[in-house]
């Protein structure tokens, strides 16, 4: 595995590039022109909320309190990104400019959380406030391991966006999510193409570390309180499953994308990653029919 020093200089110049095309394609866009101010009332010292403020499934309820804390922890990532990559360069202006933009993200979900009344006001600032404390943000070991988590996570969290977004009944609520989600996507695609940059420079050691990444992968919202049970009922409102993960992450980027099965020149070590890489996403991809197919006969026998 090619050291961390080493790789970041190689592909400096494709950061810079990444970059530039990320700035050329964002366009400014203002929290507060998303949100519905006027559905907003003074909140009373003694306000107590209820689920009957607002009508909303559970489940969507979950995935929008998940999502948001997982904007809020976010920029603690720096941290780890700018010890990685380094202050100067491209590198540091990328790390500086996505924290601002998950900063971003945050403020305009919690705004249009409060003005809607969709959430507890209390769970939520509490609920922050132990996420924060935590301190909780991956660590991962390598350059290769840390480009390879990025370039899912940002994927995964812009399908959870963009899923939770749909299942809104409020235009402002569909509008606020989809601009968030897009955000998401640019940030995807310069982790996407960092790695595939990656794949050539150090074919070996970015399978060995995409195969980590991908068998302890977990969504960024790990150290939310009661995770767990979020999870499960985003799951169940098919925002964010196994098969999703499998059908528009595994799939379509791991395999195709960066085309692991067809990489040559690979060490026996790395050989071995990627047969069990390969087979581990069959795996994922069974199991997420499974538990759709369960998913579809419980709400059938629902109805
Ligand atoms: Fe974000
Ligand atoms: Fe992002």
């Amino acid at each position: 595995m090619m050291p961390n020093a080493a790789l970041l200089a190689e592909l400096e110049p494709t950061a810079a590039q990444l970059l530039e095309r990320h700035l050329a394609t964002s366009k400014e866009w203002f929290p507060h022109e998303l949100v519905p101010w006027s559905l907003g009332q003074d909140f009373q010292p003694d306000y107590e909320w209820s689920p009957d403020d607002v009508e909303l499934s559970p489940e969507v309820r979950s995935a929008l309190f998940v999502n948001l804390l997982t904007e809020d922890n976010l920029p603690y990532y720096f941290r780890t990104i700018e010890r990685m990559f380094g202050a100067d360069t491209a590198w540091g202006t990328w790390a500086r400019r996505w924290t601002a933009e998950e900063g971003r993200h945050s403020i305009v979900i919690r705004d249009y959380l409060t003005v809607t009344r969709a959430i507890d006001p209390v769970e939520l600032e509490r609920a922050r406030m132990a996420q924060v404390e935590c301190g909780e943000v991956p660590e991962p070991q390598t350059a290769q391991d840390g480009f390879a988590y990025v370039a899912l996570q940002e994927l995964a969290t812009r399908i959870a966006h963009h899923n939770t977004g749909k299942q809104l009944e409020d235009k402002a609520g569909n509008d606020i999510m989809r601009k968030v989600a897009s955000d998401e996507n640019r940030h995807y695609l310069f982790y996407r193409d960092l790695v595939t940059a990656a794949l050539e420079v150090d074919p070996s050691g970015m399978v060995l570390a995409i195969e980590r990444q991908v068998r302890t992968f977990e969504m960024p919202g790990t150290g939310i309180l009661d995770f767990e049970a979020h999870a499960k009922a985003i799951a169940k409102a098919g925002i964010y499953d196994f098969a999703v993960h499998h059908d528009q992450i595994l799939v379509p980027v791991v395999l195709r994308h960066w085309g692991i099965e067809a990489l040559e020149g690979l060490t026996p070590e790395a050989e071995q990653a990627r047969a069990a890489l390969v087979k581990r996403i069959d795996r994922i991809g069974k199991a997420g029919r499974r538990f759709a197919s369960r998913r579809d006969e419980r709400q059938l026998a629902a109805v």
